[in-house]
């Protein structure tokens, strides 16, 4: 019986933090020199039911907006399966009101449908941790092909972190241990520089700049 009651406290604990922190919160753009200008065309990479394209929009009110997903099986275990993704990712893009600058593409990141340097900035959070290793280091490279010299690219992960670990435990998911000493060496031998590293409970963040332009 006491087993029982301290595994459900901590379930319902665990439970909790996970979603402020991480499954069901806002969030808030981690940083104020992502796309410092303010303007300029942004790619979502993962962008699942809309919450970082809407972090993006919100915050830098002249940019515009790809909101891209692959639209596939992980989309389905993270958000279930009532009506098309795409509906539903558009339905909380016009809730937040910033659907007029937003358009949504069906894309893999690890092989992106777009031109080089077509993007003033990609964003993507908590889904390049969902690709392991090789998928990983392959939506890196994309996401340096699409960008223009000198754009910016806000990578928001799962931290592997003490709230993190508290809830999810020893199953922690999410490429688990990789943490920014993985992250950092792995997104500059892709051709990025390495402008920030940080992170809010939950939540680590690399903010990187592909090397060129003005
Ligand atoms: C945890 S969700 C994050 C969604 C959103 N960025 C957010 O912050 O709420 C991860 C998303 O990554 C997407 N995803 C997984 N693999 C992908 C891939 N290879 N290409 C594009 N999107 C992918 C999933 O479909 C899912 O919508």
């Amino acid at each position: 019986m006491i087993v029982l009651s301290a595994f459900a406290l901590w379930a319902g604990a665990a439970s909790f933090v996970a979603r402020k922190f991480n499954a069901a919160g806002v969030v808030t753009l981690p940083t104020e020199s992502f796309l410092r200008g303010g303007e300029g065309k942004v790619l979502d990479l993962g962008a699942g039911t809309g919450r970082s394209s809407i972090m993006v929009l919100k915050a830098r009110p002249k940019a515009t907006l790809v909101a891209s997903d692959l639209f596939g099986e992980s989309f389905n275990a993270h958000f279930g399966e009532q009506g098309t993704p795409q509906e539903r990712l558009m339905a909380n893009l016009r809730a937040a009101g910033v659907a007029d600058r937003a358009t949504v593409a069906q894309a893999d990141m690890r092989k992106l449908p777009f031109g080089d340097a077509s993007f003033d900035a990609v964003v993507s959070a908590y889904a390049v941790d969902h690709l392991g290793r090789n998928g990983s280091e392959l939506a890196l490279k994309e996401a340096l092909r699409v960008v223009k010299p000198g754009g910016d690219f806000l990578l928001i992960l799962v931290a592997n972190d003490r709230w993190m670990k508290f809830s999810y435990g020893p199953i922690l998911s999410h490429g688990g241990t990789r943490g920014a000493e993985w992250w950092k060496p792995r997104a500059e031998g892709a051709g990025f520089q390495t402008l920030e590293i940080g992170g809010t409970p939950g939540t680590l963040y690399l903010l990187l700049r592909r090397p060129g332009g003005v």
